[in-house]
């Protein structure tokens, strides 16, 4: 077998064996494939996409790659997000869910781009450790229910090198490429129920709502197929989730969610992922979950397991800090708020120093954007759009007020919940 011929094959559309595409992701690991190769081969599959069975093959082997978690405890659950601007939802769901008995042993990725990552916005919190040996890891999630970390093991190496690689080549936003990433991910981390939380719209990975049900459905039939509890939410990500976009200001939102007064997109997102992870680990209804879930995110259950959780890490909830320097930003028009941009507030605030563009760059956690509307919302001239928490990069006026469309007429609030694929 040789690369080229693999490629070529691609280049024809015709079928790949999983032996083929098994020498070409193990080649590209061990070097014997070279990026260039690799690359043609991705932009192939990228044009012409794979079939569900080569997809399916191609999960497993880079499943296959590296080591697997395998934690004695159960019921054990799992969501993923595909990655948005606002989106703390894990900080909610996680301890919401522990609180009602069901385990979270959670391994989360850090931001790049305009989409944040969990572990920045839990390193917001002084002495909040995101690194743990296995044993730990275990005996945290037996004791409290609920531990989660960033890298961990040799999960996965095939994806590292190959995300790396589709990253600089324009080949992130492929179907199978994405599905056998996150699902490789998933299904290595050793949970029963995986509830996947699939962005859709403007400031999302996947812009278009049928090719999402499609990643959807592929992602949740690979989770179904390796004996997984797997379903997937659609999602709106066209303006950002909650108010606060920004690493503490996120946090700060998380706890006021828990504390029973998040906004209304946040608190349903939550309730809905929550709900999901409950159902499939309980083996109880939707409707009997989300009962349970409402009460422990009213009645303070949920917030005392966040505590109990960040004390757990290390973490001083204490010590959360935004910047102290903030500037308004007012509307200079009166009318409905019909669009707030979700990918430009996402870059103004990595432009503020809340995000990477780099691997290399270095977060500041106390700045970011707090919106004061959201759309459907009504404005009148000289009300505030947002606040900005700055340090020592700006941002201007008229790039913020970009980000926003405001029109005469009537505009009705968008539903976060587009879509569920079970
Ligand atoms: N998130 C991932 O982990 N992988 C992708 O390919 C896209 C989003």
């Amino acid at each position: 077998m040789d690369i080229l011929e693999i490629i070529e094959k691609k280049e024809k559309n015709e079928k790949l064996t999983k032996e083929e595409l098994e020498f070409a992701v193990k080649g590209f690991l061990d070097g014997t494939i070279k990026d260039y190769q690799m690359s043609a081969f991705l932009t192939e599959i990228d044009l012409l996409g794979l079939s569900e069975e080569e997809s399916i093959d191609l999960t497993n082997i880079m499943l296959n790659s590296g080591d697997k978690i395998k934690l004695d405890i159960k019921p054990l659950a799992d969501k993923h997000s595909t990655g948005g601007v606002g989106d703390k939802t894990t900080l909610i769901v996680a301890p919401l869910v522990a609180s009602l008995g069901v385990n979270v042993a959670k391994m989360s990725g850090r931001g790049l781009g305009h989409t944040g990552g969990t572990i920045d916005k839990l390193e917001s919190i002084k002495g909040f450790k995101t690194e743990m040996t296995l044993k730990e890891f275990e005996s945290q999630v037996k004791k409290i229910g609920i531990a989660l970390v960033g890298q961990m093991g040799n999960l996965v190496p095939a994806d590292k090198k190959i995300y790396a690689l589709r990253d600089v080549t324009g080949t992130v936003d492929s179907i199978p490429l994405i599905a056998s990433s996150v699902m490789s991910k998933k299904l290595a981390s050793g949970a029963d129920v995986i509830v996947l939380d699939l962005k859709v719209g403007g400031g999302a990975l996947v812009e278009n709502l049928e090719e999402a049900k499609e990643l959807g459905g592929l992602m949740v039939k690979i989770g179904n197929m390796n004996g997984k509890n797997t379903a997937c939410l659609l999602t709106n990500m066209d303006q950002p989730l909650g108010y606060a976009v920004g690493n503490s200001l996120e946090v700060l939102e998380s706890i006021e969610t828990l504390k029973g007064n998040g906004p209304e997109d946040l608190n349903e997102l939550v309730i809905k992922l929550s709900s999901l992870m409950v159902s499939l680990s309980k083996n109880i209804t939707l409707e009997e979950a989300k009962a349970k879930v409402k009460e422990n995110l009213f009645n303070g259950k949920g917030y005392e397991k966040f505590e109990e959780w960040i004390e757990a890490q290390g973490g001083d909830i204490a010590t959360l800090k935004v910047a102290s320097k903030t500037k308004e930003i007012i509307s200079k028009k009166e009318g409905y708020i019909k669009k707030i941009d979700a990918l430009k507030i996402g870059k103004l605030a990595r432009v503020l120093g809340a995000g990477r563009l780099t691997k290399e760059d270095i977060i500041n956690h106390e700045v970011g954007i707090l919106l004061n509307k959201k759309v459907g919302d009504k404005v009148s001239e000289g009300d505030r759009l947002l606040t900005v928490y700055y340090d020592d990069k700006e941002i201007t006026d008229k790039e913020v007020l970009e980000c926003f469309e405001i029109t005469e007429e009537y505009v009705e609030k968008p539903n976060v919940i587009i879509d569920i694929i079970k």
